[in-house]
């Protein structure tokens, strides 16, 4: 491990030196006015009554710029239906952090854009659901959102912001990726994130509606490697394999505890957005703790950080500093311990079975389970 004990007084930390997170996701709020049945936000949604006030946040964006944070990604559910969405903004350009607003685009009220601005907004990164107005509105399970989409990014880069759209890839979007590539560039957008959906969570409920087949997932990593090359200087293209299909998973967060941190809506503070699926886990929260403090030694950023937690294959293999093991909500999901190889690595003996189910799934027909969180309290 690369860090100091729980336990540890400060004065007497080990070397080497724990590094600082890169990023912070503030998941300011679980309120949104979309129902995406591939939410990654927890299955109990936290109400708005239990949700920090502004004076915390602005504490807590403080103490992330002094830990050495970089970019704060201000998130949620939908962020600005936070009525201090522009004061939070403000502090962290105050504070010299990168700030960077992922919305849904919808229900901003009239002049909240422009304010953003104002106050200092670095970046907007806007979810599309699908290039289809009629298949993205069914996927979101709300009418007219994607038109409201198509208006607020126009806005954005009138306002001179730069703008990535980002769009979750599975089964009902998968055949018109091509679509949404040139979606990206018709709204002006300087990137585009083409993130196949992630296991977990609301989407683990979801899996047999959502999971795409193997030919079309390589066909779209074609038409996403052609744009690449073509667009090259036009348009940044990121991409994540569906680990479904993948033979080693990906390194999920860059490594627990490594890379970024997560603050809930109530405080709690996460190594991951799905890490509250692991039972036992212990969250600190920004309620009673320092966030340097929570970052070096609360139980949660302990339980899985570096190699030393890991079992077989992971805990002798050469690629247990480049992938971490994968993802331990997806071990925790599939093979009901957080502390397995995850089994989209082909050295997991879960592998052929995650596989199977993969092809089974992605055959099955199934209705989108919605979520619940539909309403946006004012
Ligand atoms: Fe990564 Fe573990 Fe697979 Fe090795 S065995 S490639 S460390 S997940
Ligand atoms: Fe939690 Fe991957 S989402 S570790």
């Amino acid at each position: 491990m690369e860090h100091a004990a729980p336990g540890t007084a400060s004065a007497t930390v080990v070397a080497p030196a724990l590094p600082a997170p890169i990023g912070l996701l503030a998941e300011l709020t679980h309120r949104c006015p979309l129902k995406c049945p591939y939410c990654s936000n927890p299955l109990e949604l936290e109400r708005r009554a239990g949700e920090l006030d502004t004076a915390t946040w602005k504490r807590v964006l403080s103490e992330a710029a002094a830990l050495g944070v970089l970019q704060v990604h201000l998130s949620g559910g939908e962020p600005t239906a936070r009525r201090d969405i522009v004061e939070i903004t403000r502090h962290c350009a105050e504070t010299g952090l990168y700030s960077n607003l992922i919305t849904s685009g919808v229900g901003l009220r009239p002049g909240l854009l422009e304010a953003l601005s104002d106050a200092g907004l670095d970046h907007v990164q806007l979810s599309v659901q699908a290039a289809d107005a009629a298949v993205a509105d069914d996927i979101g399970g709300l009418a007219g959102a994607h038109a409201t989409k198509l208006a607020f990014a126009e806005k954005v880069v009138a306002l001179g912001l730069p703008l990535t759209l980002n769009a979750v890839i599975h089964r009902a979007n998968i055949a018109s990726i091509g679509d949404l590539v040139e979606l990206a560039l018709r709204m002006g957008a300087k990137r585009l994130e083409i993130a196949h959906v992630q296991y977990y969570g609301w989407a683990f409920a979801n899996r047999a509606a959502l999971m795409p087949g193997r030919e079309a997932v390589v066909a779209a990593m074609a038409v996403v490697e052609d744009a690449r090359v073509r667009l090259k200087g036009r348009l940044v293209i990121d991409a994540v394999l569906p680990d479904y299909y993948a033979r080693y998973p990906k390194a999920c967060v860059g490594g627990w505890g490594r890379r970024s941190i997560n603050v809930s809506p109530t405080g709690k503070v996460l190594p991951c957005h799905a890490a509250e699926t692991i039972p036992d886990l212990v969250f600190w929260s920004v309620r009673e703790h320092a966030l340097a403090e929570i970052w070096a030694r609360s139980p949660a950023f302990e339980a899985f950080r570096g190699t030393g937690w890991m079992k077989e294959p992971c805990r002798t293999c050469e690629r247990r500093e480049i992938d971490f093991g994968g993802c331990r909500c997806q071990a925790l999901a599939f093979a009901g311990d957080a502390a397995a190889t995850d089994p989209a690595c082909h050295r997991s003996p879960l592998h052929a079975q995650m596989v199977a189910i993969a092809e089974a799934d992605a055959r099955a027909e199934a209705p989108y389970r919605y979520r619940g969180y539909s309403s946006m309290p004012a």
